[in-house]
């Protein structure tokens, strides 16, 4: 009986028979040999189907088979160098399990609506493949690191009675005839949970309704919050580039191979390692202005501002102390000038715009009070939060981090729609 392997393993098999369940990436005629590129979703291994050493049924499947057609193929491992990945399959016998259809996705350059309609197919891609593989590491990092840094994954709900981050992109829905958001942060729940239980974390999606077409913007995103009782912003800021510069180690670590398939310069995220620079949001006005970019004292930054601040750095950028009016009713004011916020966003560098916005939270109840109506929300919806500095308040921090922002910056990637695998862009519900 011969043993079935994954292709990511058959470095243990050279020389050994063994058994591949797949499909075929690709595929090469040259008459009494026919290479077929296989896959297995964990690797791409070439097969090759010699006319004189295989059973003539098998050549004739060989020369039969489609791409994308699911496949069993028993074959002997040899190293080869020339081969994508150093080792070949000399096949020994194939079995088509379902001959593939015209594949709609041929080999060649697509338009990128044709693949987003198609994105159930797409995902087969190879650097999709990356994408999401190196996704999944970055949401390993992420839990990896805050379970062992005494934060408690505590989730809040996605159903909510009122606005976290302004009421300007809520998505509204019907909850037995009162009207719900879905959320588009967790973090208030998060300011409860912290005075349970110290520093917890809600990691799920998040829901905006954007009117923005941006490479950086989707509808449908998920967000990791960790937020902690007895921080401030300095403490906060500790823990993000510490945070951080976990998540991309990782990358490098666990997935070099699908770094290289994406073709990103290492070398550029090797540089990220605490401290991460820092600079105010005061500062920043006058850098912008210097470079000749239309701004002024207090408007908010838009992506080309963002992208100019980073680009004069090699790692990401902290840009601190946002004045109030810019940022959402929750930040705590700066006790050296109260125009101020003790807020900040992390910049990532080579232009990926903000991963992270975060920042300490108003502990005074007057103030908040005195904030909800100045923002114009609903007083009724916020009790339950007013509560939270009636009873033992402190002073705390914390942030979100956009994962697909992180997974784009990660991977060099040129639009967040790759970072997720069933986008929710404007304008676009399917597949
Ligand atoms: O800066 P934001 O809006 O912050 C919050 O929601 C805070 N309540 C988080 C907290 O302090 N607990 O969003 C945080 C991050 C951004 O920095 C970005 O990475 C990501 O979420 N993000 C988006 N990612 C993709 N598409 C969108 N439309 C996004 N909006 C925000
Ligand atoms: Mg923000």
């Amino acid at each position: 009986m011969v043993e079935q392997v994954y292709i990511r393993d058959v470095a243990k098999h050279v020389g050994e028979g063994v058994v591949i369940k797949g499909w075929v990436y690709n595929k090469t005629p040259k008459g009494r040999l026919q290479f077929l590129l296989l896959r297995d979703g964990t690797g791409l291994i070439q097969g090759v189907a010699f006319k004189r050493e295989i059973d003539p049924e098998s050549f004739a499947a060989a020369e039969r088979v489609t791409q994308e057609s699911s496949v069993i193929a028993t074959g002997i491992v040899r190293a080869d160098e020339r081969a994508p990945g150093g080792y070949e399959l000399s096949l020994t016998h194939l079995e088509i399990v379902q001959l593939a259809e015209d594949y709609p996705i041929a080999p060649k350059e697509h338009g990128v609506d044709f693949l987003m309609d198609r994105r159930h197919l797409w995902l087969r891609s190879s650097h999709q493949w990356a994408i999401l593989r190196l996704r999944a590491t970055v949401i390993k990092a992420i839990r990896d690191w805050l379970d062992s840094h005494g934060f408690l994954l505590v989730d809040a709900p996605i159903l909510t009675p009122a606005a976290c981050e302004g009421t300007t992109t809520l998505f509204e829905t019907e909850y037995f005839g009162e009207k719900a958001y879905l959320s588009q942060s967790g973090q208030l729940y998060n300011e409860a949970t912290i005075m349970a239980f110290g520093r917890t974390y809600c990691f799920g999606p998040t829901f905006r309704a954007e009117k923005s077409k941006t490479r950086r913007h989707l509808i449908e995103f998920w967000m990791v919050e960790p937020e902690m009782a007895y921080a401030d912003l300095d403490e906060c800021l500790r823990v993000e580039e510490e945070f951080v510069s976990y998540i991309v180690g990782r990358c490098l670590e666990d997935r070099a191979e699908e770094l290289k398939v994406l073709e990103r310069d290492t070398t550029l995220l090797e540089k990220v390692v605490p401290p991460f620079p820092r600079i105010s949001y005061t500062d920043a006005v006058k850098v912008l202005q210097q470079n000749g970019l239309e701004i002024a004292w207090g408007d908010d930054f838009g992506s080309p501002h963002e992208t100019l601040l980073a680009s004069q750095h090699d790692k990401p950028l902290f840009v601190h102390r946002y004045p109030a009016k810019c940022k959402a009713f929750y930040m705590e004011a700066d006790p050296e000038d109260p125009e101020l916020s003790l807020s900040a966003d992390l910049l990532a560098p080579e232009g990926y715009g903000e991963i992270i916005g975060g920042g300490q939270r108003t502990a005074s109840l007057e103030l908040l009070e005195r904030r909800i109506e100045e923002h114009g929300l609903p007083r009724e919806a916020f009790e339950w939060y007013l509560d939270l500095r009636r009873y033992g308040s402190v002073p705390h921090s914390g942030f979100g981090l956009g994962v697909e922002r992180t997974v784009s910056w990660i991977g060099g990637l040129e639009h967040i729609r790759q970072t997720i695998p069933f986008p929710r862009t404007l304008g676009r519900m399917y597949p």
